[in-house]
């Protein structure tokens, strides 16, 4: 694994927000990290390239969350104050939902330890040097209902079947970040696309996103998401160069 944004690229684009749904260590296929030390590398990598892209007192908001034999929201907290971003939050997604319908006592009926469900994630906020964002009227008046930083969302059900990508966030997380750090007509970055989850809450927001991902076919989900929600057909514009980081017409 290496950095995922080549410098030249974060040469060509500025953004004002970036949402960034990371994989939590080695939880599903798509990734296979030797170590969480390399998975800590390129973390960093990633969230210093970010940190290139976004303007001054523009808000990273980071969606981890724990494993059960690792704390991945205190590793990746470590690495935003390393590079420099200060700490605005952390608003907890408290996942509701038909999976959630568990017996409590499960773990300790058949076991005899204690081992709670993991029944919430972190959307960790950090924002670069400069003054916080001021939503405008629209995110004001959405954002009134969500006065707290606890937000109850239902969980994303058969994600694999609607939408090919097996770790899938509710559109309505991206949405109130959108809603709460950029105005209409800006512009959100997201490093990691699965299945496009942060596009789609951009389209709905009335923002421009840009969006990578490294798995060709979660390239086409999301391509194929976009076109359903959207009605339009999408365009190759070209192909970045690996060698350049310029972008040649196909
Ligand atoms: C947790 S998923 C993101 C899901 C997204 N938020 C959504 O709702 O669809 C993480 C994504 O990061 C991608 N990814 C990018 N770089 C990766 C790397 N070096 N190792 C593993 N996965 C990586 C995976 O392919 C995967 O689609």
């Amino acid at each position: 694994m290496g950095a995922l944004i080549p410098e030249t690229f974060c040469r060509a684009i500025n953004v004002n927000h970036v949402f960034g749904g990371p994989p939590y260590y080695n939880q599903r296929l798509y990734a296979n990290w030797q170590n969480n030390e390399d998975y800590l590398r390129d973390m960093s990598t990633i969230m210093r390239n970010c940190n290139e892209i976004l303007g001054g007192g523009s808000v990273i908001a980071w969606n981890i969350a724990n494993g059960s034999k690792m704390d991945h929201i205190s590793h990746h907290s470590c690495l935003f104050e390393e590079i420099g971003f200060q700490y605005v939050d952390t608003i907890a997604w408290i996942k509701s939902g038909a999976n959630f319908d568990i017996k409590r006592s499960c773990h300790i009926t058949t076991t005899g330890h204690y081992y709670p469900a993991l029944q919430w994630e972190a959307i960790l906020v950090y924002k670069k040097h400069g003054p916080m964002p001021k939503m405008d009227s629209q995110g004001q008046e959405y954002m009134r209902r969500f006065q707290t930083n606890v937000w109850e969302v239902t969980q994303v059900i058969l994600q694999g079947e609607k939408f090919k990508h097996p770790a899938v966030c509710p559109v309505e997380i991206p949405y109130r970040c959108i809603q709460s750090y950029t105005k209409k007509g800006e512009t959100v970055f997201e490093p990691f696309g699965g299945s496009g989850t942060t596009l789609i809450a951009a389209e709905m927001a009335g923002r421009s996103a840009f969006l990578m991902e490294q798995h060709p076919a979660y390239c086409d989900a999301i391509i194929q998401r976009w076109e359903q929600l959207t009605g339009k057909q999408a365009k190759l514009l070209g192909n970045i160069s690996h060698q350049n980081g310029q972008l040649h017409s196909p």
